[in-house]
């Protein structure tokens, strides 16, 4: 979350009805998750030759490989024969090289997506079985962070793709980062309530106690100093709660605060470096850096009223390798974090469906949901 100018006026929210209303979930499944490049994962969580993530979008499926040759790959997850799913699991490894329908057997090559073998008795004269590859998804891996489109024309351009970039990332090497934790929920909501959670800290005295005392400006509703009208005020106090950034003797997001060590030398110079760093790219994923890790946070619709979120915590080899890294207060403190939100996403959702009001109204503080509204409706 950059700075920015808060909303002089309170403006409209989006209407009710396009956080569960079919048809408009269905234009914004055409118009923008079929269009825009979207997360997938880290790299090095697919390090084994053969393995294979698959992940929904809506009533898509793609499967996300690594060839037996270290390639990367996606398709869609359908085979040619007549569209059963062909890689089940959410996360697995093939046997070989081949990807192998589970319902008649149609093989194809995992590396280029030809049809290798059908089972009928005999192929038809008219049947080619060049006419039956797997429809390959495009992709870019971009730092070690797999980027897929379903657009085979789409162009990767950074600048488009993120709307909050931080150079700092580029000093990271985040390809070299091993994915030392995954974790996944399904949540009751449509996608842009996440998103809009994701967006403003007018709910996190309220719901987020330990994020409130971990980074007390967040204690204070706001996520950036200038957020306050009175900011200039207080520039001069010392405090936290005044200047943003981690409590006093606070390192990480963590339990208890502490970084356990091998902290990125390069953020620790950043004499400026509040503690963390936030990178956004719409719609599917943010970033979060951390001195000791990172966190990705992808975000897809299974359905209109369906989210399911994942998160990755990336560390570098050195911090995996430590046995004295305690991983699990990082992870905990994030999911304790998270299943707040997803808490209060499905109370929102949860009140949408209400015929008599049109639409709810944003205040102030909520200028990055304004910001996230006004590119959803230049999309659709
Ligand atoms: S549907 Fe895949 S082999 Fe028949
Ligand atoms: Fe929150």
């Amino acid at each position: 979350m950059t700075s920015s100018h808060i909303l002089e006026r309170s403006v409209k929210s989006l209407p009710l009805k396009w956080y569960y209303d079919d048809k408009h979930h269905t234009k914004e499944v055409s118009k923008i998750w079929s269009k825009e490049w979207f997360y997938a994962c880290h790299e090095n969580a697919l390090k084994e030759p053969l393995s294979y993530i698959t992940v929904n979008i809506d009533n898509f499926n793609v499967v996300v490989l690594r060839d037996k040759n270290n390639s990367l790959v996606a398709y869609i997850n359908t085979c040619r024969h007549r569209g059963s799913i062909l890689c089940k699991e959410k996360q697995g490894k093939l046997k070989s090289n081949l990807l192998t329908c589970p319902y008649h057997q149609w093989a194809y090559n995992a590396s280029d997506g030809r049809l290798i073998k059908t089972t009928s008795i005999i192929d038809p004269k008219n049947f080619k079985k060049s006419d039956h590859s797997l429809v390959k998804v495009k992709m870019k891996v971009w730092h070690g962070l797999i980027f897929l489109n379903f657009n085979n024309k789409a162009k990767w351009d950074l600048k488009k793709v993120f709307v909050d970039y931080s150079s700092a990332f580029n000093k990271l090497n985040v390809e070299d980062y091993e994915v030392g934790h995954v974790w996944s929920k399904t949540i009751n909501c449509n996608w842009k309530i996440f998103w809009e959670n994701y967006s403003e800290c007018l709910h996190c005295p309220n719901l987020h106690p330990e994020l409130s005392d971990l980074v007390p400006l967040y204690g204070r509703r706001l996520v950036d100093i200038k957020d306050d009208p009175q900011w200039k005020k207080f520039i001069n106090e010392k405090d936290p709660k005044f200047q943003g950034g981690l409590k006093n003797g606070a390192e990480t997001w963590s339990m208890d605060g502490s970084a356990q060590g091998h902290k990125t030398k390069y953020l620790e110079d950043q004499k400026d470096f509040p503690g963390y760093i936030y990178m956004t790219t719409w719609p599917s994923m943010f970033l979060a850096i951390f001195t000791d890790h990172i966190r990705t946070v992808r975000i897809l619709p299974l359905g209109n009223e369906t989210t399911e979120v994942t998160a990755e915590w990336l560390f570098t080899s050195k911090t995996i390798n430590d046995k004295n890294y305690k991983m699990k207060s990082v992870v905990d403190f994030s999911v304790t974090v998270m299943e707040q939100d997803g808490e209060a996403c499905e109370l929102n959702q949860k009140g949408v469906h209400n015929p008599s009001i049109k639409s709810g109204v944003l205040m102030p503080e909520e200028y990055e949901i304004k910001k996230f509204h006004d590119w959803l409706k230049r999309k659709i």
